[in-house]
């Protein structure tokens, strides 16, 4: 089974990426062909500072590898290492109606948070498509926040097969059901856009803050309590065994659940959780022509899978002459 999935460089990576989708990554590892990457074309749709997307890019590499992503086991990558991607682009914009792109959630909410839209920014989900397609990717595993990029590339491979002839497989979406949205500190969808988030390598006091800022209610202490209606509570049960978390899941409905034990019940199980993975990256951060020499054999993998599927395309649409 072929699976593929991306991250955006454009800030910390948190627990959200984490559950939704990295995690699953890393654990298709062993038994898939896996294509991990890094879209630093996609970032730019935001991210106008070189500092910062150069930085960011290095950044999420680290966090990856940290994480426990072996780059021999996979092909793990950065996006614009890979120019292919950008014909492919062109193309598949050539098959894709402007409503398609007008229905687009994620489109529309960038815009109503201001961010400035610009023709990249429209144009997101056929990038995010030429992505998948080039690779002939099965699976895609995602947040239930991507589900419409995923509808808009099965789409437009769709699309190109009906007009061209048979040539892209058509991938599925992956989404976990338990982790598909995990919510932020203020109980929305933890986004590094909405500045809610718990970065996974926050450490000692800034975490604390962070930890201690998910917002409650003011129920009192032996009141009962909904679990599943508090962020706190879904957060903690991605970190607790199973065991606590039923016994804290009865705190909370029968009286006695403590907010601020909880939360710093939690705060000991993500330093626990992370704890190895943070000092890796800190040695992966020291030395940043390594992780550049893993990326770079990563890009020449990846640009040699990507040849076949482009070549037939040039074919199929009359580009070779
Ligand atoms: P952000 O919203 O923080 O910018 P991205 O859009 O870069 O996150 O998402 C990267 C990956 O992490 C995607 O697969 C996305 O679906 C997943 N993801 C992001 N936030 C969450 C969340 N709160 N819960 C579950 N998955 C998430
Ligand atoms: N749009 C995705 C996100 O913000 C990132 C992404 C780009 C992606 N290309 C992809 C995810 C291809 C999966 C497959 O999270």
């Amino acid at each position: 089974m072929k699976i593929l999935s991306g991250i955006q460089p454009s800030g910390q990576l948190h627990i959200g990426n984490y559950f939704g989708m990295m995690k699953s990554m890393i654990s298709h590892m062993e038994n898939s062909e896996l294509y991990v990457f890094i879209v630093d074309l996609h970032a730019m749709t935001s991210v106008h500072d070189r500092e910062r997307l150069s930085k960011g890019t290095l950044e999420a590499a680290a966090d990856f590898l940290a994480l426990g992503l072996d780059p021999e086991k996979c092909t793990f990558w950065v996006q614009s290492d890979v120019p292919e991607v950008c014909e492919l682009s062109w193309v598949l914009s050539t098959l894709t109606p402007m409503g398609l792109l007008e229905r687009c959630h994620s489109y529309k909410d960038k815009v109503a948070k201001g961010i400035a839209s610009n023709h990249a920014l429209f144009a997101y989900p056929v990038l995010m498509a030429a992505d998948i397609l080039l690779y002939q990717a099965e699976q895609v595993p995602v947040g239930r926040d991507q589900k419409q990029h995923l509808e808009v590339a099965r789409d437009l491979a769709q699309k190109f097969n009906n007009e061209y002839g048979e040539t892209f497989v058509i991938p599925e979406p992956a989404i976990s059901q338990e982790t598909a949205v995990v919510p932020g500190l203020d109980g929305q969808k933890m986004s590094k856009s909405y500045g809610n988030t718990i970065p996974i390598f926050l450490e000692g006091k800034p975490l604390k803050k962070r930890v201690m800022a998910i917002e409650t209610d003011a129920t009192p202490v032996e009141e009962p309590k909904d679990p599943e209606k508090c962020n706190l509570f879904n957060i903690f049960k991605l970190f607790a065994t199973p065991e606590r978390v039923r016994e804290v899941h009865s705190l909370y409905v029968n009286g006695g659940a403590a907010y601020g034990y909880i939360k710093l019940e939690l705060l000991d199980l993500l330093n626990d959780f992370f704890g190895q993975a943070r000092q890796k990256k800190k040695e992966y951060m020291t030395d940043p022509q390594m992780l550049r020499e893993i990326l770079a054999r990563g890009g020449v993998k990846a640009r040699e899978k990507a040849a076949p599927t482009l070549d037939l395309v040039r074919d199929r649409v009359g580009l070779k002459y």
